[in-house]
């Protein structure tokens, strides 16, 4: 509907008709105004699958929900490192949303992962923002294709669920934009989401359903986010300044608290009433976009989803360890499959994202199907399993088995010894990983981590494949010859992990976070998970392989990393420029072949550096990646094109990105660790408005604006000759960043007043 036809509704509207449609008619509904012809907007979770709740709607996956496909967990999917293939489950959840009349699908989150520990980690990406902002940024395409609204989540700095309602991050502003803030940038600005969600913590002091620094200065001014905001569930604390701030719908709406104080606030001349007017405009505006695109008879084909997500997760799942070329496994060999997991499998993580899958495939019938008469397989549970493991019941929170069981490992241990090879599921219980609570540790359980170390003692070709959503520690991994990160692959995990097992299709994805050796050497070990509801996040620009590479920390598997059945090689990288002005473009490309025996894909990763930088950077960031397919000793030229943001950092100052003039190093890499080739290029950065002079400026500032420095001259030599400094020497350079220009008045041999000092300074800044 046009922009005018929403003004004429709204002016037709009473004041509580308008309050009414800034909170939702109950869990999922926004309302309708029946004689004005408003529709109301259904909501579910989100965001690996549909959550849609018949009745007694909650936001914890408590109760039942309809039967949905159960895609891979964003954890999962990033690993694949596969923009397209993120549309194409998008486009697949769109699907299921139109045949369920679902008008907005709560997803993508676009968080990163500060640390492991975060029990929501699994649905989270990356610990990288351009990674995860380029995928989150697909996936609402995908659902855009089928008419269907996404809600980006959660906006912003929501790295934990300790104190959940109550933290307050605690992030400095060049942290925020470099890095969680950056992670939704490139989404709002080139997916436009119908809806961005806030989330439930404070932000710098200031709730984030209530933060206009959030919701309007860097959402819609800088930005220009032209959907609406909508709250967390539960998320709002003050419903007026929640609406000042940019926040149009609150949900659930409670007994509609919210709604009778925004009316007192109006009423009461607390609140401009055009405040609402245009939440009510903004709401609207998306509220009848979404409408027109409902499609009628939209039927699912379950097959077809099953497989898209099947495909998916092939695409996804990382060969971390393959020693001796232990995989792909032979059909002919006796495996012993062990480990509950293989039978009752691990698969999504617990909470609002908890879907009821159409079917779910165990490992152990895939891998029977696919070995069928050739070979032999045998079982063993080897471990308790949670209550509700791999039955996907209505409630998914049980206690974790995480208490030994000698008689399940020695019956492993049996059946393993009788074998040629043994692969073990292992992993995380699903109590461990849920909305509401972070882990305590990066620990398997007790009975996982025995269980590898007996079976790996009896037999020596011995495979572990993990199912977990976020990085675990593995003191085992030596006496282990493959590992597989299958992560929580959804509903078609069984056939996927088979697939791979057997070199149906061959392992191309790559850790999109860094696994660490130690829970201490993680960035924010120190005070992650304390008892304070203030979070600092002291570690600032240095999460994940930032932090890794800038302590020189050894890492159990960076990030990036990912093996192949096959190999690749890099070669003639090419810069199209060696100097360029910070407005022009680097084309970039390099030569990648595969220079083994079999097809394959490989994700070639584009990391920056600045050789010099004046302030704090990362070591490397980030910059461009693609996934390119190969068959065996194919070669093909990738091509990679850098515009400024890619060399810029955030300054405070200017509140803008900007580039340092120097030079910056191009690495093409197999992975974080794993540089191939290199090359340098130099950039004429960003001239500097210099800021405003005033009385505590440093005397660097001084001399450095070329005005300033005129006007100040005698009083500057005066201060040169009082301390007889050269300020080209080391003690000079320190003089000038540290030394106030206030103190002029107190050494200069020319002697300043206070009001000549402020005079001059008046003058410069004219
Ligand atoms: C979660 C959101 C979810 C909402 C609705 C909240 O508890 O944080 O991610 O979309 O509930 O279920």
């Amino acid at each position: 509907m046009d922009t005018n036809k929403i003004e004429a509704l709204i002016k037709e509207m009473t004041l509580e008709e308008k309050a009414s449609l800034c909170s939702g008619q109950d869990h999922w509904h926004s309302k309708t105004i029946e004689r004005l012809g408003i529709p109301a907007i259904r909501m579910s979770d989100g965001p690996h699958g549909l959550r849609k709740q018949a009745q007694g709607g909650d936001h914890l996956g408590l109760n039942k929900s309809l039967p949905a496909t159960c895609f891979p967990t964003a954890t999962t999917l990033a690993c694949s490192w596969d923009t397209e293939l993120i549309k194409t489950i998008g486009n697949a959840l769109g699907i299921e949303c139109q045949a369920e009349h679902i008008d907005i699908l709560l997803g993508p989150g676009a968080n990163l992962k500060r640390s492991p520990l975060c029990g929501r980690n699994f649905e989270y990406f990356s610990e990288d923002p351009y990674l995860s902002s380029r995928l989150a940024s697909k996936y609402i395409h995908g659902l855009k294709e089928q008419g269907v609204g996404a809600s980006l989540k959660h906006f912003a700095a929501n790295n934990q669920e300790n104190f959940r309602f109550l933290a307050d991050s605690i992030v400095d502003e060049r942290t925020l934009r470099e890095l969680y803030l950056n992670s939704f940038e490139f989404v709002v600005k080139e997916a436009q989401p119908a809806t961005v969600m806030c989330a439930y913590n404070r932000l710098n002091g200031t709730y984030c359903s209530e933060n206009s620094y959030l919701l309007t200065d860097v959402l819609r001014t800088d930005w220009g986010f032209e959907g609406f905001v909508i709250s967390d569930w539960g998320a709002v604390n003050k419903r007026s300044m929640g609406l000042e701030a940019g926040l149009e719908l609150e949900m659930p709406p409670g007994n509609f608290e919210g709604d009778k104080s925004i009316i007192k606030a109006v009423k009461e001349g607390k609140l401009n009433e055009e405040v609402l007017d245009l939440a009510v405009k903004r709401f609207l505006t998306v509220v009848f976009d979404l409408n027109e695109a409902h499609k009628e008879n939209m039927r699912v084909d379950i097959e077809k989803q099953h497989e898209i997500a099947m495909k998916a997760l092939c695409e996804s799942i990382v060969l971390l360890k393959n020693e001796d070329d232990i995989l792909p496994l032979d059909k002919s060999n006796a495996i012993a499959v062990i480990g509950g997991f293989a039978k009752q499998p691990r698969f999504q993580g617990g909470g609002s994202s908890y879907v009821m899958p159409y079917q779910l495939d165990s490992p152990l019938d895939e891998i029977q199907k696919i070995v069928g008469d050739f070979g032999k397989v045998t079982y063993s549970q080897g471990y308790n399993l949670d209550s509700t493991e791999g039955r996907y019941s209505d409630h998914p929170f049980s206690s974790a088995s995480d208490e030994l069981n000698e008689t399940l490992i020695d019956q492993a241990v049996a059946t393993a010894e009788k074998a040629d090879i043994a692969v073990i599921f292992a992993g995380l219980p699903e109590s461990y990983e849920t909305e509401g609570y972070d882990r305590l540790h990066l620990d398997i359980p007790l009975g996982h981590k025995e269980l590898i170390k007996a079976v790996s003692q009896v037999q020596k070709n011995t495979i572990v494949v993990l199912n977990n959503g976020a990085p675990v520690i593995m003191p085992w991994l030596n006496s282990v010859k493959g590992l597989i990160e299958a992560y929580l692959g959804g509903q078609s995990t069984g056939s996927a992990i088979a697939n791979i097992l057997f070199g149906l299709s061959n392992p191309c994805g790559k850790l999109a976070e860094t696994f660490p050796l130690r829970i201490e050497d993680t960035p924010c070990s120190i005070d992650f998970l304390t008892e304070e509801t203030e979070v600092k996040y002291n570690e600032n620009l240095f999460i994940g392989y930032r932090y890794y590479d800038a302590k020189k920390i050894e890492t159990l598997f960076p990030f990036g990393f990912g093996l192949s059945y096959t190999n690749y090689a890099y070669s003639n990288l090419h810069l199209d420029k060696d100097r360029l002005n910070e407005n022009d473009l680097l084309t970039v490309s390099v030569d990648i072949s595969n220079i083994g025996d079999r097809a394959g894909k490989e994700i070639v990763q584009l990391y920056i550096q600045q050789a010099s930088p004046k302030q704090t950077r990362p070591i490397k960031e980030l910059k461009a990646f693609t996934k390119i397919s190969l068959e065996a000793n194919a070669c093909k030229t990738v091509t990679f094109s850098l515009d400024k943001r890619a060399f810029a950092y955030y300054d405070v100052t200017a509140k803008d990105w900007l580039i340092e003039s120097g030079e910056y190093i191009i690495h093409i890499a197999k992975s974080s660790q794993d540089i191939i080739l290199s090359s340098s290029v130099y950039i004429e950065g960003s001239k500097k408005t210099s800021p405003l002079l005033h009385r505590n400026s440093s005397f660097a500032e001084l001399v450095s604006n070329e005005k300033a420095y005129k006007l100040f001259e005698p009083y500057i030599e005066g201060i040169k000759e009082k301390f007889m400094i050269d300020f080209e020497s080391e003690r000079g350079k320190s003089f000038l960043k540290g030394q106030p220009i206030r103190t002029l008045i107190s050494y200069s041999t020319v002697p300043i007043s206070e009001d000549k000092l402020l005079a001059l300074i008046e003058e410069v800044n004219r």
